[in-house]
């Protein structure tokens, strides 16, 4: 049996019909389980606290998404289950369209201008253009890999840092505590990709942001329990960093007191940057079901260990 559950109840809807078309409609569950002795797969975003550990058959944790923190997070590992994750070229290509959105928007001063439309005033501010700008990616990895690329090829000036040493075309490779230091100090945009793990919840924080130049602009696409929220206000109020834009954040959707709201220096989006396409995504579903029933090695596994 394939359990589905999402947080988002028509997502989740979607996957049980695809699942269902594919396999049979007796063979899907939709969460609330009417079988979850029989549940063996899961395919899951967000799942409740503790949900999969009252699965006693499960074999396979389908990650919805890239990321995989919302099964680890929750005290959710199963310790006999694998974790698989989606890798999908249409979530890299999503999302360098969204960060190149937001460049491009900082750069040429669109919500600037937006603001001040509705004050009815007009001002006139510098611009700068691409070839100037130096773009560094937090992480590179399957998506952090793909923005890098599609921005050299516009003609950014682009680094990327990563765990392990990497080479990738038109993009100035990093690894290490020194190699970071010194790619901070050169960025103008730092884009987040990172996993979250035990070794990068709170990576974006003041340590990081002294070492940035002064007036480079922060993009956050990871997740929220990367940054530390205060230190970014600091950053931000005391003109060290330029402004931010944030799609993901500490608890989703954001607490209506949090300072983020009305801060003029933070655009914030709801976590929608790249989000998971099923007609392009499910294929990679259906196979690890197949490999699942079959015994052979599932798509996309991740490492337990690592964590991503
Ligand atoms: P991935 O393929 O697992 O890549 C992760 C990259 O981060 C790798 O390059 C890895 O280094 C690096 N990394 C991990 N831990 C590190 C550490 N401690 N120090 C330095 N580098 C480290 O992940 P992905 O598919 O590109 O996705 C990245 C993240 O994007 C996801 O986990 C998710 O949080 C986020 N995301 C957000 C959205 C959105 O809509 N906002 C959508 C999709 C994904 P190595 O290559 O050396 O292992
Ligand atoms: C979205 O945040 C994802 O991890 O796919």
């Amino acid at each position: 049996m394939i359990g589905v559950y999402c947080n988002r109840t028509k997502i989740g809807e979607s996957w049980f019909r695809a699942l269902a078309e594919e396999f049979g409609e007796d063979q899907v569950d939709l969460y609330p389980f009417t079988y979850p002795d029989a549940i063996e797969f899961i395919a899951c975003w967000k799942a409740p606290h503790r949900l999969l550990q009252t699965l006693p058959n499960l074999k396979v944790i389908q990650s919805l998404g890239a990321g995989v923190d919302h099964i680890f997070d929750r005290d959710n590992a199963v310790e006999q289950a694998m974790i698989a994750r989606i890798i999908d070229p249409q979530l890299s290509v999503d999302m360098y369209e969204f960060a190149l959105a937001t460049i491009l928007a900082d750069m040429k001063r669109l919500t600037f201008y937006r603001d001040q439309q509705k004050e009815k005033q007009w001002k006139e501010r510098r611009y700068s253009t691409i070839p100037n700008k130096v773009v560094s990616i937090l992480g590179l990895g399957v998506i952090g890999s793909i923005v890098a690329q599609k921005l050299s090829v516009l003609g950014f000036q682009v680094k990327g840092w990563s765990r392990s040493e990497k080479k990738i075309d038109g993009v100035e490779c990093f690894s290490g505590e020194a190699d970071l230091t010194h790619m901070l100090s050169q960025t103008d945009y730092l884009l987040n990709l990172l996993p979250l793990t035990n070794d990068t919840r709170g990576f974006l924080n003041q340590s990081l942001f002294e070492k940035m130049k002064k007036g480079s602009y922060l993009i956050n696409l990871g997740r929220g329990p990367h940054l530390v929220d205060e230190d970014l206000l600091t950053a931000l109020d005391q003109e060290h960093l330029s402004g931010a834009c944030l799609d993901v954040f500490h608890e989703e959707p954001l607490d209506k007191e949090h300072s983020f709201w009305e801060h003029p220096k933070v655009f914030m989006t709801p976590h929608i940057a790249s989000i998971t396409n099923i007609e392009t995504a499910r294929k990679q579903v259906f196979e690890n079901i197949r490999r699942m029933r079959e015994g052979r090695e599932l798509l996309n596994v991740v490492s337990m260990e690592r964590g991503y």
